[in-house]
Formats: C-alpha cells, sequence, structure tokens
C-alpha cells in the first residue's frame, strides 16, 4: 500500500530546469492530437523525417495487376522493408501477417473500376479502419473532374470520422483522362487535400515546378510511382521528390513490378532515408539483385 505520507526520500521537481515544449517534426501537423501523431510518427521517421511506403492497394479497381497475381507471394517478402502498407481491406486481411507490426495506410474508398468511371467513390465505416488499427485512412480526391463534389465530401467525412479517433486521412490526388499531371493542376489539387483536412497528400512527380508543389502543400506529400518505369529512372524520380520537398514515397509498381522487388525497395529506402544518390541506389540494387538465389 502507498505510504499516505510518502516514504520521506527527497523528491527532484527540477526547479530551474523548464519543461521542454515537444516539437512535433512533420509540417503542418503540430496541432495534431497525441494519437494521430503518434501514428503519423509511425509511417514517417522521426529521424528523416520521410517514409517509404509500399502501395499494394490497385487490385480494388484493377484486379489482378501485373505483381499482384498471388500477393502473398509477392507482397509479404516486401513487408520488412516497407515503412508503412497501403492496401485494401481485403487484402490486409486476406495476406499480411497480422505479426508483421507495420502501420497501415487502409484503401478507404472504393465504387468503381477500370471497367467504368473511376473516382465514383464511397467511403467505408470508420469503426472499419479502427478495428484494423489503421494509421491512415486514403481516399480518392479527383479535383476537376465530374466527381470532385462527391470525392471532396468523401474526403470531409474521412476527416471528420477519422479526427474523431485519432486516425489521419491521406488525399489522394486523383489524375483522370482529362487532367493535366502538371505542377499547376497537382499544387491546385495537393493544396484543396490539405485545406479540407488531408493529414498527408498522396500526389504525382512533375518534372517541371516540383518543388512549387510541396512549397504549397501545409502538409506532407508522398509521391505515387505510377506505371513501371526502369529501376535508375524509378530512383531517379524518388531522388527528385524528396530533394523538392517530398516526405518520402507511396510506391507500388516500379516495386512489385521491379526485376527484383525486395532489392529495389531497399535501393528505395536508401535514396528516401539515406540521401543516397539515385546512381549508388542502383548499384545497390544490382549488387542486392546479383546476391539473389
Ligand atoms: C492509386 O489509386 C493507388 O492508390 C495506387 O496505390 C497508387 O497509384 C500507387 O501506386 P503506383 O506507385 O503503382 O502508382
Amino acid at each position: 500500500m502507498p505510504d499516505a505520507n510518502d516514504s520521506g526520500q527527497s523528491k527532484d521537481y527540477g526547479i530551474g530546469i523548464p519543461q521542454k515544449p515537444d516539437v512535433f517534426f512533420l509540417k503542418g501537423s503540430g496541432n495534431l492530437d497525441w494519437g494521430m501523431k503518434d501514428r503519423l510518427a509511425r509511417i514517417f521517421s522521426p529521424k528523416s523525417g520521410r517514409t517509404v511506403m509500399l502501395a499494394f492497394d490497385h487490385g480494388y479497381i484493377m484486379g489482378p495487376t501485373t505483381g499482384l497475381e498471388r500477393m502473398d507471394l509477392t507482397i509479404v517478402p516486401l513487408i520488412p522493408h516497407a515503412d508503412c502498407l497501403m492496401c485494401t481491406r481485403g487484402a490486409l486481411r486476406q495476406i499480411v501477417p497480422a505479426a508483421s507490426g507495420k502501420p497501415i495506410a487502409l484503401r478507404a474508398s472504393a465504387g468503381s473500376t477500370v471497367l467504368t468511371e473511376l473516382n465514383d467513390e464511397c467511403v467505408i465505416d470508420v469503426e472499419e479502419s479502427v478495428r484494423l488499427n489503421a494509421s491512415l485512412m486514403a481516399v480518392m480526391v479527383a479535383v476537376g473532374s465530374k466527381f470532385e463534389a462527391l470525392t471532396i465530401r468523401n474526403l470531409t467525412r474521412l476527416v471528420d470520422m477519422g479526427n474523431r479517433y485519432g486516425i489521419a486521412t491521406l488525399g489522394v490526388t486523383a489524375v483522370g483522362k482529362e487532367l493535366t499531371r502538371d505542377a499547376r493542376y497537382l499544387s491546385l489539387a495537393s493544396r484543396i487535400c490539405a485545406e479540407n483536412g488531408a493529414h498527408v497528400v498522396k500526389t504525382y512527380y512533375c518534372e517541371e515546378g516540383f518543388e512549387k508543389v510541396t512549397a504549397s502543400c501545409p502538409v506532407p506529400i508522398v509521391i505515387a510511382g505510377g506505371k513501371k518505369l526502369p529501376e535508375l529512372d524509378a530512383l531517379r524520380m524518388a531522388y527528385q521528390a524528396v530533394e523538392q520537398g517530398a516526405a518520402g514515397v507511396d510506391m507500388g509498381r516500379n516495386v512489385f513490378q521491379a526485376d527484383d522487388p525486395v532489392a529495389m525497395i531497399q535501393a528505395v529506402r536508401a535514396v528516401v532515408h539515406d540521401g543516397e544518390r539515385p546512381e549508388k541506389a542502383f548499384e545497390l540494387y544490382k549488387t542486392l539483385e546479383a546476391r539473389k538465389p
């Protein structure tokens, strides 16, 4: 039983030493609640401020995408090398080992496929995100498309629900056939996501003016990899993106469709977390690939 009069030992109140305020390392995130910061700090390294997210949610609109036909065989070996897993609730329950210990960016919007019209979506029940212990909920935002209003409402709803439970929201800027993937559009779409409450934005890299996209977005940006590129080109894109202000990548096809996906994700990590130049990271890729049995 505790001693009502305390133990009589002397106490140390640290008089004269001011308590240091906690300065959170992610931009635009300083005023978030503790639970949300904790979840974000599992995704983004507090040391580098960056992340290598592995995206394999493509099947929700594309079916068995090349490289994802057997996710148990192709994705599971990549999990130890990823900082965060972006996937659907189906894939999570079906193939991701519950003991993997990785934060989850849960695909939280759905509703259409490549066979119909993309982005005509609704959002999943936030309780499902709580049940699955998601750290981030990903929602498509199709600025400038005919589904603009619907997808911004979806973002707003997820942000409202996520704020209630301390789960952050990832606004994914959709790029339709009618929209140009240039800095003007990407900065518009990214800023609209952030202003509507997204805690992180996923968008594409563009060769011209990408630093304006990151500078004008008040929350961290991660880039999608897009279609498969030669490995060195994909590493160059990741390098340029982080050099120009991205807080990392949320990469799918350029990892799981690489000749050696396990080597590729490690090379991407070298670029994102260690600032390795793309040519050196490509050397690492070739070395790891050569070791493959
Ligand atoms: C797109 O809607 C999905 O969120 C994908 O996960 C995303 O595009 C990232 O994959 P990739 O690097 O293959 O573009």
